[in-house]
C-alpha cells in the first residue's frame, strides 16, 4: 500500500488577506444548513443512512465522476451480486468488469478489486475504521476517505468536492480560484472548520445534498434557499461568477479506427492491455491516430493484413461515433470487414455474436454493438 497524505490541522488563509468567514458567520452557516437538512431535505438515495462501511465505500467509488442518477442502478446491482466485501474480493476480474461496463473510468473498477482484496488480506475482511487506513486503500482519495470515515464511523473529516466548493464560494463570497494548490488548501481548511464535528456524517451528506438540489451550478433555487439572507452571491447576484476557476481545461482529442472483423468463427476481439482508461476491457482491433484517418479500402486491407495476418474479403459499413469524457473527446470510426480466415491470431480470439454480451467493452464500442447505425460510407 502506498502512503497518502493525511489531512493537516486547519489553517485558513485565502491568500488575499481577507477574512471571509468570521466565527459567527461560520456558526450560522452550519446551523442553517443542518436545519435545512432536518426540515426540508427530501433527497433519497439507497446509500443514505447506510451503516455498512463496505456499501458506503462502494457507493462513493461509483459516485466518483458519475452522476447519482447513473450510479444508482449500478450500486444496487453490485450490492445484490456482492452483498459483502469478501464476496466482491473473491469474484473474478472479468465478472466485476462486466458489472461495471458502461460506467466509464475503469481504473475505479481495477482499484475497487485491489482495495477489496487488500481489506481481506490485511484487515481480515473488516473495513478499516481509521481515516489514514481508509485513505491508504487503492482508489480512495481525501474526499472519498472523508465520506466513508464520517458516514460509517462518525469521524470528523469534512468532504470537499465541486458541490461543497460551490456552496462555500457563493455563501462566503470567496473569489480565490479553487483549482490552485493554495485555493484547494483554503477551501479544505474552511470546510473542515465548518464541519459539525459530532454530526460529521449528517453534515457531510447535508452539504452534498444542498449543493446538488438547491445551490446547483446552473439555475440555483435561490428564491427558496433558507441561507439566502446571509449569502454573498445572492446579495451581489454573483451566482454565475462563483466559484472562480483559474485554469480552463482544454479537452484532448483522440482518434481511433476500430476494425470489426467477422470471420466464420465470429468476431475478432482482444483484451486491451495499454495502461489507459480502457485497460483490461475487451475491444476489436484498434489503431489510434493523431487525427481522423481517411482510409481507402486498399489501405484498410493492407493495415489489417500487416497487423493481424488476416486477408480481408470485403469492407462493409463504416460508422463514426464520438464520446465526450471529462478530459478527452474520443472519436471512433468503426470499420466492418469480413474474412474467410479462421486461423488463430496471437493475442486475439474469435467470439460468436451471442457471446459478445458476456464481455465488458468500452462504452463507445458497446453503443456501436447495441445500435448499429446505417453506414455513413461504404468502402469496397
Ligand atoms: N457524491 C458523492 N458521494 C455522494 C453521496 N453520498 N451522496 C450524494 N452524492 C454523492
Amino acid at each position: 500500500m502506498t502512503k497518502k497524505k493525511a489531512k493537516k490541522a486547519p489553517e485558513i488563509s485565502s491568500g488575499d488577506g481577507k477574512n471571509y468567514a468570521p466565527k459567527a458567520a461560520k456558526k450560522s452557516f452550519t446551523q442553517n444548513l443542518l436545519q435545512w437538512n432536518a426540515e426540508q431535505n427530501t433527497r433519497q438515495m439507497p446509500w443514505k443512512g447506510e451503516p455498512d462501511p463496505y456499501k458506503i465505500w462502494l457507493s462513493e467509488i461509483i459516485l466518483q465522476q458519475t452522476r447519482v442518477e447513473q450510479g444508482w442502478a449500478y450500486y444496487l446491482r453490485f450490492i445484490e451480486k456482492y452483498p459483502t466485501l469478501p464476496q466482491l474480493a473473491q469474484a473474478t476480474d472479468n465478472e466485476v468488469f462486466k458489472l461495471w461496463e458502461g460506467l466509464g473510468y475503469y481504473s475505479r473498477c481495477r482499484n475497487l478489486l485491489v482495495a477489496a482484496r487488500t481489506v481481506v488480506d490485511h484487515f481480515n475482511g473488516q473495513f478499516p475504521k481509521d481515516y489514514n487506513a481508509i485513505l491508504a486503500l487503492k482508489g480512495v482519495g481525501p474526499y472519498t476517505a472523508a465520506a466513508i470515515a464520517s458516514f460509517a464511523f462518525g469521524l470528523p473529516y469534512a468532504v470537499v468536492d465541486g458541490n461543497v466548493i460551490r456552496v462555500l464560494a457563493r455563501y462566503f463570497g470567496i473569489h480565490t480560484p479553487f483549482d490552485t494548490g493554495s485555493g484547494k488548501k483554503f477551501f479544505e481548511a474552511l470546510a473542515q472548520d465548518l464541519l459539525e464535528k459530532d454530526k460529521a456524517g449528517i453534515y457531510n451528506q447535508a452539504i452534498m445534498d444542498f449543493g446538488a438540489v438547491v445551490c446547483k451550478p446552473v439555475s440555483p433555487l435561490c428564491d427558496e434557499c433558507p441561507l439566502k439572507k446571509s449569502c454573498y452571491a445572492f446579495k451581489h447576484q454573483e451566482m454565475a461568477g462563483l466559484p472562480v476557476k483559474a485554469k480552463s481545461i482544454s479537452k484532448k482529442q483522440r482518434w481511433f479506427t476500430c476494425f470489426v472483423i467477422t470471420g466464420p468463427q465470429g468476431k475478432l476481439v482482444r483484451q486491451r492491455n495499454q495502461k489507459d482508461i480502457w485497460q483490461h476491457l475487451y475491444e476489436f482491433v484498434m489503431v489510434e491516430g493523431l487525427e481522423a484517418i481517411e482510409w481507402n479500402s486498399q489501405a484498410c486491407k493492407k493495415w489489417i493484413r500487416q497487423n493481424t495476418a488476416i486477408p480481408v474479403e470485403s469492407l462493409t459499413k463504416t460508422v463514426r461515433l464520438t464520446q465526450q469524457l471529462t478530459h478527452q473527446t474520443v472519436h471512433v470510426q468503426f470499420q466492418d470487414a469480413t474474412t474467410f480466415y479462421q486461423g488463430d491470431v496471437p493475442g486475439h480470439a474469435w467470439v460468436q455474436d451471442h457471446e459478445l454480451a458476456r464481455l465488458a467493452f468500452p462504452r463507445i464500442i458497446r453503443k456501436y454493438l447495441d445500435a448499429p447505425m446505417p453506414g455513413q460510407g461504404r468502402l469496397l
